[in-house]
């Protein structure tokens, strides 16, 4: 191999020109050196989960970002997940490989849009799902994320009128599930999970009679009404490790990631198609550039930010906030297993 120089390069082109090796290598050392730890989403690409600190989904991974000691949180995931890291821990310096990384949903709704609909329902609480930008958050009475989404609306007075920003099928799930007839929800959506539909589910099944299904909530309605299991990734990481069949209704690098943990088990994707293109901007070599360059910071107007941080921190309160880990996920942890994410490096 090549001998190791630390010295930054200009671009992230060229860190391309890298070996894998050599980038993970930087990475490693950079990161010791400037007290960082990187969070990664179950959507990263393979090689930046191998090298991320702590992986999870939208919840596990603001408790993270709320916890964690590190001086830089580098955020392999999607822009509102770094501002929710940096509205959680303002102090810290929050870092994106790739400040176009966003979420599409999250832009379904804009903080203009919401203060319109706040005031032709001023009665109404809002919940916004974690997937939305801060500004969103801070005009919400609460955050809620896929996995607490149900548990969070649940906690609002029956009689009062809801209104849910931004996913529509997830609104639907939880009034469905709840049996609350007064939620206005927003008319945005995933577009990865909305274009999940039954013929593929159909045919997947039809080979594979025995697997039992799973579906992220942003699926449409028709979809989840066939899943065993409606659940987070991180969920859904879960229901892998205790089941040997299954077809997963989510971004299928999630699914492919799993493949490569339990090759003897049948994890097959419900889509082959669904692929979010927003989180795979992040690669090696712009994680090593960003470490090296100490960029791209994610900053926030104050007022913004400590409105958002009391919509998150009333969703943290409700899901457990941060725990400690248990004896057991220490020595897992220990042993380079990340029990409370996907556990794959
Ligand atoms: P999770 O919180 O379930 O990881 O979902 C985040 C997301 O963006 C799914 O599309
Ligand atoms: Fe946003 Fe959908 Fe990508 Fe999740 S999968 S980050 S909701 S676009």
């Amino acid at each position: 191999m090549t001998p190791q120089t630390l010295d930054a390069l200009p671009t992230a082109l060229d860190y391309a020109a890298l070996s894998k090796d050599e980038l993970t290598e930087r990475i490693r050392r950079r990161k010791a050196e400037l007290d960082a730890v990187i969070l990664g989403h179950n959507y990263q690409r393979v090689e930046i989960q191998e090298v991320s600190d702590y992986l999870g989904d939208s919840l596990g991974l603001s408790q993270e970002a709320a916890a964690t000691d590190a001086a830089v949180i580098v955020f392999c995931g999607v822009h509102f997940m770094a501002e929710t890291a940096k509205v959680l821990s303002p102090d810290k310096t929050v870092l994106m490989p790739d400040l176009r990384a966003g979420c599409p949903m999250a832009d379904f709704v804009t903080g203009d849009a919401l203060r319109r609909l706040k005031a032709r329902h001023p009665d109404a609480a809002v919940v916004a799902y974690v997937n939305s930008t801060a500004e969103v958050k801070a005009l919400s009475d609460i955050c809620c994320t896929s996995s607490n989404a149900v548990r969070i609306v649940e906690s609002i007075p029956r009689d009062q009128p809801i209104l849910f920003v931004p996913d529509r099928n997830l609104a639907d799930y939880v009034a469905e599930k709840t049996g609350r007839t007064n939620i206005i929800a927003w008319d945005g959506y995933c577009y990865v999970h909305d274009d999940l539909v039954l013929d593929e589910l159909d045919r997947v099944q039809a080979a594979h009679p025995e697997a039992r299904v799973v579906v992220h909530p942003e699926a449409r309605r028709e979809l989840l009404e066939r899943a065993d299991f409606v659940t987070s990734t991180s969920g859904m990481v879960d229901l892998a490790e205790d089941h040997d069949a299954l077809i997963i209704g989510t971004e299928r690098g999630l699914v492919d990631r799993l493949r490569q943990r339990f090759p003897e088990k049948t994890l097959l994707p419900l889509s082959g198609a669904a692929i979010c293109g927003n989180m795979k901007m992040n690669t090696l070599a712009k994680l090593a550039w960003c470490l090296d360059h100490g960029a791209h910071e994610v900053t926030l107007d104050e007022g913004i930010r400590s409105g958002a941080e009391r919509s998150l921190r009333r969703m943290l309160d409700l899901s457990g906030g941060w725990r400690a880990p248990t004896a057991e996920e220490a020595e897992l942890e220990a042993a380079g297993v990340r029990p409370r994410g996907c556990g794959c490096a």
